[in-house]
């Protein structure tokens, strides 16, 4: 079992004027895929508190998932995509794509999104949008091929064994 950091990223929220329901249907779909939710932080749209906190969950507390929030749109106090990417070591460009393709299927609206994906160390940090719709269908697009990801980088599968497949390809030497 993964645990996971939640990163809500929003003016109102931090200021205490709005519910963070986003983050309990993170935690819902987080839990229906056998993930822990292990630590949280509610942060306004500054770049400073948001790298602080994507910081604090990836070097100090070694969270294998962290997730954002919210801030991936057009208003000019979103920075999340441009404070995430500042702090990547690697960008994971597919996850991304995922989200956006697969949300297009259910509103055009998906393209405003900026989110991106990416590893710092052995941390994957992923940028949800902010509504709690978005949150759940964006998470429940790429979250079940996750885990292999993650046992990769943590060291619990050492290499994408593919039997199925590699029987089926011509020429294929088996050990
Ligand atoms: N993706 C999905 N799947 N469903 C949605 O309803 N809303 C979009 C988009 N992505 C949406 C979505 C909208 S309206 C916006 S403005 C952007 O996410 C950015 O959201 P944010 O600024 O709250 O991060």
């Amino acid at each position: 079992m993964y645990l996971v950091g939640i990163i809500t990223v929003s003016d109102k929220g931090a200021r205490g004027e709005r519910l963070d329901r986003s983050k309990d249907v993170i935690e819902e779909v987080l839990r229906a895929h056998g993930y822990q939710s292990a630590a949280y932080r509610i942060v306004p749209d500054e770049k400073k508190e948001i790298q602080q906190a994507l910081r604090d969950f990836c070097d100090e507390a070694h969270l294998p998932l962290v997730l954002t929030t919210g801030g991936t749109g057009f208003s000019l106090r979103d920075i999340t995509p441009e404070a995430t990417a500042e702090l990547l070591d690697r960008r994971v460009p597919g996850i991304a794509e995922v989200m956006r393709a697969r949300s297009l299927e259910v509103t055009p609206r998906a393209m405003l999104s900026r989110g991106i994906a990416g590893l710092r160390g052995r941390s994957l940090i992923i940028n949800l949008p902010g509504s709690p719709k978005a949150c759940r269908e964006n998470l429940e697009a790429v979250i079940e091929p996750l885990a292999h990801g993650l046992d990769i980088l943590w060291g619990e599968a050492v290499e994408c064994a593919a039997p199925e497949l590699t029987k089926e390809v011509p020429g294929y030497k088996h050990e």
